[in-house]
């Protein structure tokens, strides 16, 4: 039968989106880096992502007096360094310099792309109505940057409280996905 679990803990079961860094750039030209669990998708045309950033977090200031950032999908080998960018503060140290990680220029947005990351979104604050209450930002993606010689793609995913799982298996189902075929 079901057990009981703790109601506060429910992101351990539902954020199992992949883990990202987000890169930002403040108006002082001083790029950073944070970790980031909880996202979500919110719409595919123009794509929206609903990411909560917390005035915790130092790139709080960067992503409200810009209003953009990047978003840096990294791969396993990756992992300790990204658990250590969320662990630390951009107040204190530059994260790009500290954890030997690339800034390259981005297209759209002075926030960098990271150079070690299988994928990069530029994004801008579309809306940003919830963040007193949630600290909710809806950003729009302007670019999306993909490494396709990049040989490891598997993901990670956070599980809650540092443990992680890792992409594996795919099953391919496209065919049966009859109903939404105007939005592959
Ligand atoms: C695995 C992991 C996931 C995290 N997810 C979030 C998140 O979704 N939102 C958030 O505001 N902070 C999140 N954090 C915390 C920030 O990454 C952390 O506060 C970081 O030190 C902020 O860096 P900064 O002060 O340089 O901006 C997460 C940290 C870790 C380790």
């Amino acid at each position: 039968m079901f057990d009981h679990f703790p109601a506060e803990k429910a992101h351990r079961i539902l954020e199992s989106g992949p883990i990202v860094l987000v890169s930002t750039r403040g108006v002082d030209g001083q790029a950073n880096l944070m970790t980031m669990g909880f996202h979500m998708m919110m719409q595919h045309e123009p794509a929206l992502v609903g990411v909560i950033i917390g005035p915790w977090d130092h790139s709080h200031r960067a992503l409200v007096e810009t209003g953009e950032c990047v978003l840096a999908v990294p791969t396993v080998e990756l992992a300790e360094t990204v658990v250590d960018i969320g662990n630390c503060s951009g107040d204190t140290m530059d994260k790009f310099q500290h954890f030997g990680l690339t800034a390259v220029a981005a297209e759209t947005v002075g926030a960098p792309l990271v150079r070690e990351c299988w994928a990069n979104l530029e994004c801008r604050i579309s809306d940003s109505e919830w963040s007193s209450r949630y600290n909710l930002f809806v950003l729009e993606v302007q670019r999306i940057w993909i490494d396709n010689e990049k040989e490891e793609k598997r993901l990670i995913h956070h599980q809650g409280d540092g443990r992680f799982s890792v992409d594996g298996e795919q099953i391919d189902l496209h065919q049966r996905m009859v109903k939404w075929r105007y939005l592959m």
